[in-house]
């Protein structure tokens, strides 16, 4: 099997990664929630974890990095804790259904006003539509890092600078980033950074969370057991334990925890390199060929390692079907939980075949996957 599936979730992860959630299974506690050696090893693995996405995501106070079980949890957390009544937000026409839907139903339940930035025909923005939108009920920007269909990339700090200058809050995606591009939401402005764990980052699933800027309160969407203050009846006030009632996945946050150190060992900037190229490997064998229609903006490589495309007017699960069971390659098709994009790139049909590249792929999975789609892209034409 050639797994080419990585933006939905990294299936080859480091065997560090394996052995650390194997471990925990048969040795961790519930952290906070006893004095006896398996929970005090889980408090500390928490306390270590925390440290370590402080520094990889540049998070000033590492007691505000807030474990949840995936990003959507994160941005739920996020949204739902920070925007008000009457309260108008800017998102753009990249996000996933993770940041649209908590705002749909804001909108629905709360009144609030959303507007967002248009993407053109390759997902790009305009960057003075973000100032254009801004009006005096604007509460926040909340915005992905990178499109999960495209892989174009967003640029942090210029939309931070503008969110500094009207006072807004800057709720940033970083789903299809974290891991693999380096991201420092303090130099950048970001307020809250949402995260998951089963991506770039190469942890298990179930993992992720986000990172909460020190100036930025978040009112809690689920409360209560925290091992702490059990006598109070509203929710302790303290990060982290404010944003995390309930038994934390201790398992998977040892293999994220694995993850961040085969990260840091690796290098960013090494990850990022070898999974662009691989993904521009394949890019070039296949943008010209007859009959294939490449989505995205390809005059940078500053993106994700993401290659979307189409064959002629061909359904994209049909594309997808044969490459898995004629070529054995796992990509995904359809509409990848990101509705906008696709209405702005004219797919909202056909949807979209997207090849994504993860650390563990090699140049020979690119190449193959380029000719299966040669072969099947000759195959449409005849
Ligand atoms: N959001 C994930 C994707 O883009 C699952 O495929």
């Amino acid at each position: 099997m050639i797994y080419l599936d990585n933006a939905a979730t990294t299936m080859i992860k480091p065997p560090c990664v394996v052995q650390a959630v194997t471990e925990a299974l048969t040795s961790l506690g519930n952290a906070s929630r006893g004095a006896h050696g398996g929970a005090l090893d889980a408090n500390r693995l928490l306390y270590r974890t925390r440290g370590k996405l402080a520094g990889l995501f540049g998070c000033p106070r590492p007691e505000r990095v807030i474990f949840t079980g995936n990003s959507t949890e994160a941005l739920n957390v996020a949204i739902n804790g920070t925007i008000r009544s009457g309260d108008h937000v800017i998102a753009t026409a990249l996000e996933h259904n993770s940041v649209l839907r908590p705002l749909y139903r804001l909108r629905a339940q709360r009144g609030v006003e959303l507007d967002f930035v248009p993407a053109d025909w390759a997902g790009r923005v305009d960057y003075s539509d973000f100032e254009r939108l801004v009006r005096p009920n604007t509460r926040a920007v909340i915005c992905t890092h990178a499109s999960n269909l495209t892989g174009n990339r967003l640029d942090v700090a210029r939309i931070g600078e503008i969110a500094a200058a009207h006072g807004l809050l800057f709720i940033l995606d970083a789903s299809q980033t974290a891991g693999a591009t380096p991201i420092d939401m303090a130099r950048d402005g970001v307020s809250i950074l949402c995260f998951t764990g089963h991506k770039a980052m190469m942890g298990p699933q179930g993992t992720g969370g986000l990172c909460v800027g020190g100036d930025v309160d978040i009112e809690p969407l689920k409360v209560g057991g925290t091992g702490v203050q059990s006598y109070l009846e509203e929710q302790p006030g303290e990060y982290p334990t404010r944003l995390e009632a309930g038994t934390l996945n201790g398992h998977g946050i040892a293999g994220l925890s694995a993850a961040a150190d085969f990260i840091e060992r690796t290098g960013i900037d090494a990850i990022h390199d070898r999974e662009i190229g691989l993904a521009r490997r394949f890019y070039e064998a296949v943008a010209d060929v007859p009959g294939v229609r490449v989505y995205g903006d390809f005059s940078t490589w500053e993106r994700c390692p993401i290659v979307a495309l189409n064959l002629s007017d061909v359904d994209s699960a049909l594309v997808c079907d044969a490459l898995w069971r004629d070529y054995g390659i796992a990509a995904r098709a359809g509409a990848h939980c990101a509705p906008l994009m696709h209405r702005a790139l004219g797919t909202e049909a056909q949807g979209a075949v997207r090849f994504s590249f993860g650390y563990f792929n090699r140049a020979d999975d690119a190449d193959a996957a380029s000719r299966a789609v040669r072969e099947i892209a000759a195959g449409v034409r005849s």
